[in-house]
């Protein structure tokens, strides 16, 4: 029987596993693997790969590192006839993962396995928290691009906006204002069963992006103006920019299956959320270009933020306003000036601020 285009293609969602895996008495445990949600920035828009039969596609990374390495297996491969060649998978992932990912199987097992026992994630531990996951506690480390050990793992991690947001674009961790990029990790750190040890595993991470206010150049307005305006100054005509005011951009936001649909990406945000409320320099945090599934958990993290504010839950529906005789529609019911003080003091940005108070007021409709 003759065989058919469709016996030699592959779904690539399917053929395609990532899993975490970490050394244990000199052996890798396959710790959390997965199926990605999107692959046709890879392989194209009908996420199908042709030339192979039981095609096995493995992307593995050290759990902790998240050294990547990239394997392939399958049944039979088809014989090129004219154009109709096998899809050279290997050239297709390469644009999406660091180098290192193409080393030998063997090289991947030795580097993993003598890693460091003290081993830690890059740049600084800035919070932790637990979930009802048993025996898992979460750190959250943050870094700048600019680090070469976050830019690295930000390299081998980058494939994932690809594998599981829709119209996500990676990262170009060498574009050259690195520094006005802040990544958040997000790790487990729990005790391993069998040689009781301290392990490391990836969970998440964030990015989040630094843009500056427009500052007009105006005279200082009063001396201690012009105090702040020298300190700024590094002495050659340039501004020290981390000390400018800013809006922060949340722009990729991913935790791995495993931990999804568990609160883990409520706490994580939160946590964000957390560093910019006391960020000086940060008036706002946004976020580019969100999801549904990323808005449904902003909104509840916002609205169970925002209902530990004293003064949110003062802002009332004004009912004693005298309503325009022309039958016009009051411009505000709120007071719009408590509402502006508060939103800036919150940092919430316009838009979700109104989200965030709409769904407060309408819980509280009789
Ligand atoms: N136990 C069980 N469920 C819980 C718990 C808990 N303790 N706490 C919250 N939940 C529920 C929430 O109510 C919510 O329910 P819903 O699914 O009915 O809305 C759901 O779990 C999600 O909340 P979390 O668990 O906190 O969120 P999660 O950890 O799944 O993270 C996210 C959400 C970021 C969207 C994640 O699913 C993900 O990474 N998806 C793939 C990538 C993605 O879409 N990223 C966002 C793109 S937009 C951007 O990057 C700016």
């Amino acid at each position: 029987m003759a065989e058919t285009d469709d016996t030699w293609s592959s779904n690539a969602n399917e053929a395609l596993t990532v899993s975490l895996v970490t050394p244990v008495a000199g052996q890798l445990k396959t710790v959390s693997s997965f199926h990605p949600k999107f692959t046709y920035p890879i392989f194209g828009e009908e996420e199908q790969i042709f030339g192979y039969q039981n095609l096995k596609i493995n992307l593995r990374y050290n759990a902790s590192d998240m050294r990547p390495h990239l394997s392939t297996t399958y049944g039979k491969k088809f014989k090129a006839i004219g154009d109709t060649e096998p899809a050279d998978i290997e050239e297709m992932l390469r644009p999406f993962l660091p180098a290192v990912a193409f080393q030998k199987s063997k090289e991947f097992e030795q580097t993993v396995t003598s890693l460091p026992e003290n081993w830690t994630p890059p740049g600084d531990k800035v919070q932790e928290f637990n979930t009802s996951q048993k025996g898992h506690t979460f750190e959250v480390w943050r870094g700048s691009l600019g680090d070469r050990a976050v830019k690295q793992l930000v390299s081998r991690i980058q494939i994932l906006v690809s594998l599981f947001i829709e119209g996500g674009t990676p990262l170009d961790v060498d574009e050259p204002d690195a520094d006005r990029w802040t990544v958040f990790f997000l790790y487990t750190k729990y005790t391993d069963p069998a040689t009781k040890r301290q392990v490391y595993m990836f969970g998440g991470y964030c990015t989040v992006y630094r843009f500056y206010l427009y500052q007009p150049p105006s005279p200082p307005a009063s001396p201690a103006e012009k105090a702040q305006k020298d300190d700024l100054d590094l002495g050659d005509g340039n501004f020290d920019l981390s000390q400018l005011p800013c809006r922060s951009r949340i722009s990729q936001f991913i935790i791995i299956p495993s931990f999804q649909g568990k609160g883990v990406g409520s706490h994580f945000y939160q946590a964000i959320f957390s560093q910019y409320l006391k960020h000086p320099q940060t008036v706002e945090l946004t976020v580019e270009d969100p999801n549904e599934a990323f808005d449904d958990m902003r909104d509840l993290c916002d609205l169970s933020y925002l209902r530990t504010v004293p003064d949110f839950l003062k802002l009332r529906i004004n009912t004693s306003i005298k309503l325009p005789r022309d039958g016009a529609v009051p411009k505000t019911i709120i007071d719009p000036e408590a509402y502006e003080k508060l939103r800036r003091k919150v940092k919430i940005a316009p838009r979700q601020f109104a989200r965030a108070l709409e769904m407060q007021l309408m819980s509280q409709l009789p």
